[in-house]
């Protein structure tokens, strides 16, 4: 099951089918998807963080029983329900945190790496060792780990199916930092990204979602028709002022 929790602005998101090591099967990960539909949506809630219940794992991946018994169209749905899942956490426009806090293997792996930012607890062990079970990594792995670590790195992980420790995962941009517990850094940066401009982080999120992609002179004229719009917002004036005021910003989202 998915338990959601609001700590004032900051919801977490904790995915909880321990005797599984939190793998996910087909009733969790819906229900995870919808959770983050409903998330996406919901202005109240400015940051999402993602993490696993236990001590053991955040998600030990796919649930491999379930999979073992699909055929080709079966495989292709499980494979976009994954994917819907880490469009969601990639583009909803608020941060999305991952509190990493034990294995984070295949699909698990790929959903921290959908995350825009991600936190491993020093026992935390990362991978995609889908190889190792004759399959591919299908919810992002083979692209998003690209794009993170460089895609020499990405194929001599995918490749093998290697599984790294957190202080690895650190060295090679895989996670941002390495903290015990975890999830009070998550909650740390969580509560400071709440306190920021919904309006600037959306929009800064959406551009920095771009600079990989597509055509660099374009998007960097989407950056300067970003920062000029945003020059209309409430959020803009009161930080500007407060700045000159020497006091600190209030920003309200508008
Ligand atoms: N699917 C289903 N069940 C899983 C699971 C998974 N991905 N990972 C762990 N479990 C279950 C185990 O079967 C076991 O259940 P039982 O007690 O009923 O047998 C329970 O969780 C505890 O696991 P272990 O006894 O194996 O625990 P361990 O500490 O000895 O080993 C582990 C931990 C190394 C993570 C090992 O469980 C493991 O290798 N799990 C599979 C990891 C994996 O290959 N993940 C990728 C899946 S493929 C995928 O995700 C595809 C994709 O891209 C979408």
């Amino acid at each position: 099951m998915i338990q959601v929790e609001r700590e004032e602005a900051v919801a977490i998101v904790t995915i909880d089918r321990q005797e599984a090591l939190n793998a996910l099967d087909v009733a969790t990960l819906t229900e995870l998807r919808d959770h983050l539909r409903k998330l996406a949506d919901d202005d109240a809630a400015r940051v999402v963080i993602m993490t696993g219940a236990g001590e053991k794992a955040f998600v030990a991946g796919a649930d491999i029983k379930y999979m073992s018994g699909l055929d080709v169209d079966e495989a292709k749905e499980w494979g976009a329900l994954g994917h819907e899942a880490g469009r969601l956490l990639e583009t909803m426009p608020k941060p999305t945190i991952a509190a990493i806090n034990g294995f984070a293997l295949g699909g698990g792996c790929e959903l921290a790496v959908a995350c825009d930012i991600r936190y491993a607890a020093s026992g935390a062990k990362l991978g995609q060792p889908e190889v190792n079970l004759g399959i591919i990594p299908g919810w992002g792995g083979t692209q998003r780990i690209a794009r993170l670590c460089g895609l020499g790195v990405a194929k001599e992980l995918i490749f093998t199916g290697r599984i790294v420790d957190a202080e690895e995962a650190l060295r090679i941009g895989l996670v941002n930092a390495v903290h015990d517990p975890v999830l009070d850094k998550a909650r740390e940066v969580g509560t400071l990204l709440a306190s920021k401009s919904p309006i600037a982080l959306r929009l800064m999120k959406e551009l920095a979602n771009r600079a990989l992609a597509g055509d660099h002179a374009r998007n960097l004229e989407a950056e300067g028709e970003a920062f000029g719009e945003l020059f209309s917002s409430d959020d803009a004036k009161e930080g500007l002022a407060a700045f000159v005021e020497k006091r600190e910003p209030k920003f309200v989202g508008s």
